[in-house]
């Protein structure tokens, strides 16, 4: 199938770009050509900027596609995703990247798919509903095929979040992790090659069109157990340091402590029954071993010698008497 990619140059869409490869189609990927290096051979490269509606349809005009990805969050609007069909010819299946984060996280956990969406994250989930909401529309209003992907933490090499890496760098280098409060939310994750193959396998897939999917491992840890699980597979042990997060308020600036975002005080886990028994997707890999994978990589691209700032954790241990 001719396959456009809105993105395709960093983490999930890149990934996304080498199964589509894998599978033989003939893909297109649209970005604003930052990193155009890292394209892999084979795929023809638009460059261009999403946010100028536009430039993307005078870039879009005379290509036809058979399945599109909206991967890329610029942040990406309502008003984006309008721009972003109507630039496109014909009728092409639309497989949208939306979050877990659309959910209501005061409710009860799991999420299902149909669990009452919510505000619960600010701006992101308003702007991913938006999203959703006008994609689904286009879909029961006879307009083109649409299916939505609700991913969570997603891990593995390349990851632009700095979430397993980030105690993967205080681990390897001895050093203390510091945990807010009793550090036991729970938190769910994917690896991203389960998560591009998901997406992969719904394209031009009629049972996926109209649907929203949860795409996610099925391994659910509480903060200091995913924290404990990365210091077993590293062969490491790991000290960690509990807090009162109230402390962050006393700094003008706080730095990360626990990851990029993993230290928002409610459960975020959901359930994956619709994409395995309608999709029959499951993942390949465990919690342990896409963490496992991702240790190797970090290795590899030289996360071993790569500098770290511990000044604000330096200064939260100070405070705390650790
Ligand atoms: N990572 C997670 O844990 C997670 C969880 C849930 C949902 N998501 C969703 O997953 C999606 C992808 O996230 P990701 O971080 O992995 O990034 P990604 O897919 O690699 O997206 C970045 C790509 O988009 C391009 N891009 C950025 N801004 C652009 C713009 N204005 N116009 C055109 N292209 C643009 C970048 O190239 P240029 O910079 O060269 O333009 C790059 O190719 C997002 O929608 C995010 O909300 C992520």
């Amino acid at each position: 199938m001719r396959v456009l990619v809105i993105g395709g140059t960093e983490f999930i869409s890149l990934h996304l770009v080498q199964e589509l490869l894998r599978r033989g189609h003939d893909v297109t990927a649209f970005n604003r050509g930052r990193h155009a290096e890292r394209l892999p051979a084979g795929v023809t490269a638009i460059a261009g900027d999403r946010k100028d509606h536009a430039g993307l349809r005078e870039r879009l005009q005379g290509h036809r596609f058979d399945g599109v990805f909206d991967i890329t969050y610029a942040p990406t609007l309502g008003e984006d995703v309008t721009a972003l069909v109507a630039a496109l010819a014909g009728e092409p299946h639309i497989v949208f990247i939306s979050t877990g984060r659309v959910y209501d996280h005061a409710l009860p956990i799991p999420y299902s798919e149909d669990t009452p969406r919510g505000f619960y994250w600010g701006d992101y989930a308003r702007h991913k509903i938006a999203a959703e909401d006008l994609l689904l529309e286009r879909h029961r209003t006879g307009r083109g095929p649409v299916s939505i992907v609700r991913p969570t933490h997603v891990m593995g090499p390349l990851n632009t979040r700095n979430n397993e890496t980030f105690f993967m760098d205080r681990i390897w280098r001895n050093r203390p992790v510091l945990v807010p409060g009793h550090g036991g939310w729970l938190r769910q994750f994917g690896h991203v090659e389960d998560l591009a193959i998901a997406m992969a396998a719904m394209l031009g897939n009629a049972k996926a069109y109209g649907q929203a999917y949860n795409v996610m491992g099925e391994d659910t840890v509480t903060q200091a157990g995913f924290v404990e699980l990365i210091a077993e597979v590293m062969g490491k042990p790991v000290t960690l340091r509990h807090f009162d997060p109230v402390l962050l308020k006393s700094f003008d600036k706080p730095g990360p402590v626990f990851g990029q975002n993993l230290v928002y005080e409610c459960h975020a886990v959901h359930a994956t029954t619709r994409l395995r028994q309608e999709l029959g997707l499951r993942p390949r890999y465990t919690l342990a071993s896409a963490l496992a994978h991702t240790w190797a990589w970090y290795k590899r691209a030289g996360g071993l010698d790569r500098p770290v700032d511990f000044s604000f954790e330096d200064a939260i241990l100070a405070k705390i008497g650790a």
